[in-house]
């Protein structure tokens, strides 16, 4: 197999989403990890339901719909500049430590995000955590107006990059994006940043499950869709062995 590119999900893959709960906590002391865990949760529910609905709205709009419901039935009270304080950390998550090094590392190959940000605010985002300068493409879904996991999303990596699906390794942590990528065509690594080991040890010694564990057994564990990624890896820092070893 010869990859000619890597594309990656944005969001949860090389951005850290849970570190939004910095700035949830401070708006809203005590609330913070409910919030992080019900708004993403909401936030990708709502991806699939408009597309379903075929009643698209970018994910700037979903992002914030999701959170007002969040807060709406938290019964937290807020004002304008409080919810725009929060959602301007979707312009400034954190990358995961290993993200910058493991993509410096295969400037070889063409190297792009494909994700379900509208094009303002992944634009802003990877300009200001300095990815703009590594990549050589960032495609939002916004241009076929129909969220991932449908194959119209994972086409614009052929439309944009002109690389076929086989020769395209497609990179996340979130499983029913690994999923939908593999029923698509393309090869897949899917990060498993939380193992089953971690997940059950986490659910045995707690009594009443925190929020964040409730977040990771739904949302990081993967999905049983009768689909299988090529790959399984546990950090970005392990894809330039992955991708050197796939030239044959
Ligand atoms: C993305 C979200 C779904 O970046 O993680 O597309």
């Amino acid at each position: 197999m010869n990859i000619k590119a890597v594309v990656f999900d944005a969001y949860g893959t090389l951005y850290d989403i849970q570190s939004v709960a910095s700035v949830t906590e401070q708006a809203f002391p005590g609330y913070g990890e409910i919030i992080t865990q019900v708004w993403r949760i909401k936030q990708l529910e709502y991806t699939w339901l408009r597309s379903l609905m075929r009643r698209y709205q970018d994910f700037s709009d979903v992002t914030r719909e999701s959170l007002a419901y969040t807060l709406r039935c938290l019964g937290l009270k807020y004002d304008e500049a409080d919810f725009a304080g929060i959602m301007d950390k979707y312009r400034h998550l954190d990358l995961y430590p290993d993200a910058l090094a493991s993509l410096a590392a295969m400037r070889d190959k063409k190297l792009a995000i494909l994700s379900n940000g509208s094009p303002d605010m992944l634009g802003a985002l990877v300009k200001n955590s300095g990815l703009d300068r590594v990549l050589d493409a960032t495609i939002s879904i916004d241009a076929n107006k129909v969220f991932k996991p449908s194959p119209d999303a994972y086409a614009l990596i052929e439309s944009t990059l002109h690389i076929p699906p086989h020769e395209v390794l497609f990179i996340s942590s979130n499983p029913w994006d690994a999923c939908g990528a593999k029923a698509f065509g393309l090869n897949v690594a899917w990060i498993e940043r939380v193992t089953p080991e971690a997940m059950a040890q986490a659910c045995l010694e707690s009594e009443t499950l925190p929020p964040l564990t409730m977040f990771e057994i739904l949302r990081t564990q993967m999905d049983e869709l009768g689909v299988a990624p090529d790959h399984r890896i546990h950090g970005l820092a392990e894809l330039p062995a992955l991708v050197s070893a796939q030239r044959s």
